[in-house]
């Protein structure tokens, strides 16, 4: 039995994280979140890849958890995100499921579709997609825009929410040449302009924008009025932000991006880096256009 709360069974490894820390929060959904940015108050999103972390960021107030393919680099060791398997995503998606559950947390869960799982066709996008929310994810993400906006619609006419992901999206970083900043140029603003309305079009509910100009990513964000826009490198005009868990921990095997801040500087503990990531979001002062973007 765990003594701290005898309705929760103990285990040999002891218990985790005590269950959700905002016993006031209601479940996120994505009403939720459009209440969040009717309201203008930010979205917070950290990668979670394991069952303790997510439940940690949870119990910190954390709204989104994105289970992202980014866990090829920082789990698996792999130089980018193009060797991670569907069958790895169910892995982490699970874990991280099962921990919220463990918890009674209440964060809205993402699963990153990965590279080669949505590319085929439609009807592999939706048994991708189907194989991530039978694993425990509230909603998918897939990176790219033009050819991927029928996907989109596709996925999101079936039931399935769906978080695009323009910019510098990951999976393509080899015919990108380079993780570089996207969108510079005014034809460049253009297309990212005319593909993001078409993907709020199709339907889906957010949209990851990682290393565009601050400017552009401001100005996605006024016309994306149904679309919710989630920063990672691209300053602080988004509907919300997200940031690589390790990164934002200070335990990067790399060079610590110039977007990233170090937020377990002079913390007592993960949940208390996690809190004061919330805590800098919401009040706007994480990003500083000055330090953190383009
Ligand atoms: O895979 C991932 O973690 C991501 C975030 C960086 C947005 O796509």
């Amino acid at each position: 039995m765990n003594p701290a709360n005898p309705n929760t069974p103990g285990t040999p490894y002891g218990t985790l994280p005590a269950a959700s820390p905002l016993p006031q929060r209601k479940p996120i959904s994505l009403p939720r979140l459009n209440e969040l940015r009717e309201r203008g108050e930010k979205i917070t999103m950290l990668t979670a890849y394991d069952a303790t972390f997510a439940a940690v960021a949870d119990s910190a107030g954390v709204e989104c958890l994105l289970i992202g393919d980014s866990l090829g680099m920082v789990c698996q060791g792999l130089s980018s995100t193009v060797g991670v398997t569907l069958e790895t995503m169910c892995y982490h998606v699970e874990s991280v499921t099962r921990g919220l559950r463990r918890v009674q947390g209440t964060a809205w869960v993402i699963g990153d579709l990965p590279f080669g799982s949505y590319h085929e066709s439609k009807e592999q996008a939706i048994r991708s997609a189907s194989a991530l929310m039978h694993a425990g994810a509230h909603m998918v993400k897939l990176e790219g825009g033009g050819w991927t906006t029928e996907t989109v619609r596709f996925l999101v006419d079936r039931g399935i929410p769906v978080c695009a992901h323009l910019g510098l999206t990951p999976q393509t970083v080899h015919a990108l040449g380079g993780y570089r900043v996207q969108g510079r140029s005014d034809a460049e603003a253009q297309r990212m302009k005319t593909e993001a309305l078409a993907l709020q079009d199709a339907g889906a509910s957010m949209l990851v924008l990682e290393m565009v100009p601050a400017a552009l990513s401001s100005e996605l964000t006024a016309e994306l009025t149904h679309c919710h826009t989630i920063g990672i490198g691209s300053g602080n005009g988004t509907a919300g932000q997200v940031l690589v868990m390790h990164d934002m921990l200070g335990i990067g095997l790399g060079k610590t991006p110039k977007f990233v801040r170090n937020f377990m500087e002079a913390q007592p503990s993960v949940k208390s880096a996690m809190a004061t990531y919330v805590a800098a979001v919401k009040s706007g002062t994480f990003p500083d256009n000055a330090l953190h973007a383009w």
